[in-house]
């Protein structure tokens, strides 16, 4: 792919905070390599999530860029404050891990990567969406086989489907724009109407409408109090019997106890997760040659209507670019006029 957008950056090679990337995987070290060419921050990059055994590694350091299952409780943020740590750069739009509370009583400064690609993380919804619907990991696997038969595989038309929607925000119209082109009714939950959505034909309408009238359902919400196990058995007893539920969200949008009675049940026809409560523990792991310890992971798992992945429906060329480039301008703003635009702190998000 041509990457032309490399090198329409200002350049400044004046070196800027030293910063620590944690959770860094290979995959990422090319994209910050390649883009801080044009910043010059002092980078170093440590593949360990952070946690209460690898906060000692950020001493000293002024920047700790984070991503989405690193831990930012109260006490890593007390630890590395004390270490002389100032500025916490989330690679990430949600921030639901960090205690805002402990980082402002602390002075620590909190900056996040609010919009990427959206495209990226709706597309994957709608992936899994069809996935699910055509069964194309039993197919997959079944043709592998030797085994051409079709039963068992039998989808249905998305074309005329009602799809309810909730969080209506960048990903959420992104997602309402394709669902658009199936031919779908459209349905949005969300606390502020978006106009492009309503232009789009989407009907705005409350939760109990939404669940009671939708055959998918998926979640584009942040995850705050209001949206914690927002699908939970009260809420999945009012919904269509065959349901489709897709979360690439945040996990504990989702009450998986529940969302895996009604799977046993038969209540709900598949569902397509990309996100779950107790993640952190699991995923971005390589954790084949040990025994899956979190039981309710592991039932899931045994669902042939639920297809999970590990929270990849940001993973594109696009997505990363984005969210490293954006990264390292925060950085570089805090550094030179002490503030970035992209913020989060307690007062301007009231609700997470
Ligand atoms: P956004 O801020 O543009 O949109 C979120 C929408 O949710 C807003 O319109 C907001 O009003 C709405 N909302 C807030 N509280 C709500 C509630 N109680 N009920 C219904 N809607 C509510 O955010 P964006 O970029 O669309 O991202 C949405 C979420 O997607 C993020 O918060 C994050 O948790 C998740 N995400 C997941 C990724 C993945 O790789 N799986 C990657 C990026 C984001």
């Amino acid at each position: 792919m041509e990457n032309s957008y490399l090198y329409t950056q200002p350049v400044n090679l004046q070196k800027n905070m030293k910063t620590i990337v944690f959770s860094a995987e290979s995959y990422e070290r090319p994209f910050f390599e390649r883009i801080n060419a044009a910043y010059g921050h002092d980078l170093g990059f440590i593949e360990a999530q952070l946690n209460a055994d690898t906060v000692s590694l950020a001493k000293g350091i002024d920047c700790v860029c984070a991503f989405v299952n690193d831990r930012l409780n109260a006490e890593i943020l007390e630890k590395l404050s004390e270490g002389g740590t100032r500025l916490i750069a989330l690679r990430s739009a949600g921030f639901n891990h960090v205690d805002l509370e402990a980082a402002e009583r602390l002075g620590l400064q909190v900056v996040r990567v609010p919009a990427y690609s959206p495209h990226a993380v709706a597309e994957h919804a709608i992936c899994l969406m069809m996935s699910l619907n055509r069964k194309v990991h039993r197919a997959y696997n079944r043709v592998r086989e030797g085994n051409f038969q079709l039963h068992g595989l039998m989808g249905f038309d998305v074309h005329g489907k009602t799809v309810g929607i909730v969080g209506t925000g960048k990903i959420g119209e992104c997602a309402a724009t394709i669902l658009k082109g199936f031919g779908c009714r459209l349905l949005g939950f969300d606390p502020y109407v978006n106009p492009a959505c309503q232009a789009l034909g989407m009907e705005y309408v409350d939760l109990k409408t939404l669940f009671a009238e939708s055959d998918i359902i998926s979640l584009h919400c942040p995850l705050t109090p209001d949206t914690k196990h927002l699908i939970d058995a009260e809420a999945i007893a009012t919904m269509k019997d065959g349901v489709q539920i897709l979360n690439t969200s945040r996990g504990a949008v989702v009450d998986t106890a529940a969302v895996i009675e009604a799977l046993k049940k038969g209540k709900i026809g598949s569902v397509g997760l990309d996100v779950y409560e107790e993640e952190g523990d699991f995923f971005f792991r390589n954790l084949s040659n040990t025994v899956l310890q979190d039981d309710q992971l592991a039932r899931l798992l045994t669902f042939p209507n639920v297809i999970i992945t590990g929270h990849q429906a940001f993973f594109t060329e696009e997505a990363l670019h984005g969210i490293v480039d954006t990264t390292l301008a925060n950085i570089q703003k805090v550094e030179r006029d002490g503030k970035s635009g992209n913020e989060v702190s307690i007062q301007k998000h009231v609700v997470g």
